[in-house]
């Protein structure tokens, strides 16, 4: 488990680029404990990033993955239609909306066989089976929820902690259905109510994310 990380600050991963092996190995450095963000990334070039963490320090990190599928209500075409009149100012067109599952499968296989020491999940919860499998790989398994009911989703599928998040994390937070009619998702708590009712949901371990801006913030969720 995380006790056996010694580590109390987790630097949270971030999709799209900002997220490198440089700075996992900084935040290793700095007496912290680093994700690799896998969203939006090739199997290929997260196993290259992968390496290229393994190379600048011996610490252990985490890979983060984006669960495909979110539960969504989302009708596009509205947001579709501003970009399109925003684009209008630049000459370009927006391309035609389109889903892949950001190739989830492949990156799974690579982490099985990584055998990273953490592997995080956003936006929903894996499979039982891949839990499994990662397991059997060694990893600890680690589910964002914003929700009672989503820790016991992330509980039931076998996770070893949950990371919680706020409504402090803003428009990134990791909630499990997307629904354009009641967009702060459902249930909304911020991450001090949010650590009390999960904590009270299961026995798990938790993380505390959203809005840890200043030594106070810190305090508090401590
Ligand atoms: C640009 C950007 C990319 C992000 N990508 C991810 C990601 O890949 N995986 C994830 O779990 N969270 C991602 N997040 C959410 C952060 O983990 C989230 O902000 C975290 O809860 C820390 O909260 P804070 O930013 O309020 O401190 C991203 C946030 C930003 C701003």
């Amino acid at each position: 488990m995380f006790d056996s990380l010694r580590v109390p600050v987790i630097a949270a991963p971030m999709a799209g680029g900002p997220s490198t092996p440089e700075l996992v190995a900084a935040t290793a450095r700095a007496g912290a404990f680093g994700f690799l963000a896998g969203g939006y990334l090739s199997a290929a070039a997260l196993a290259d990033q992968i390496s290229t963490a393994r190379a600048l320090s011996d610490d252990a990190f985490g890979v983060n993955l984006f669960v495909p599928g979110i539960r969504s209500t989302v009708d596009l075409s509205p947001y579709t239609a501003r970009l399109r009149a925003e684009g209008g100012r630049y000459g370009v067109e927006p391309g035609d909306p389109r889903w892949d599952d950001d190739g989830y499968a492949a990156k799974l296989d690579l982490l099985v066989e990584a055998r990273v020491p953490v592997v995080s999940f956003t936006f929903g919860v894996p499979l039982e089976s891949d839990v499994d499998r990662l397991h059997e790989a060694g990893s600890i398994i680690v589910v964002t929820v914003t929700s009672p009911d989503e820790a016991r989703e992330a509980a039931a599928v076998g996770a070893d902690a949950l990371c919680v998040q706020g409504f402090e994390a803003g428009g990134h937070r990791g909630v499990f259905t997307d629904d354009v009619t009641d967009p702060f998702g459902g249930e909304l708590h911020g991450v001090l109510a949010g650590l009390r009712l999960i904590a009270a949901a299961t026995d798990l371990p938790l993380i505390a994310a959203g809005g840890l801006v200043h030594g106070a913030d810190v305090a508090a969720v401590l």
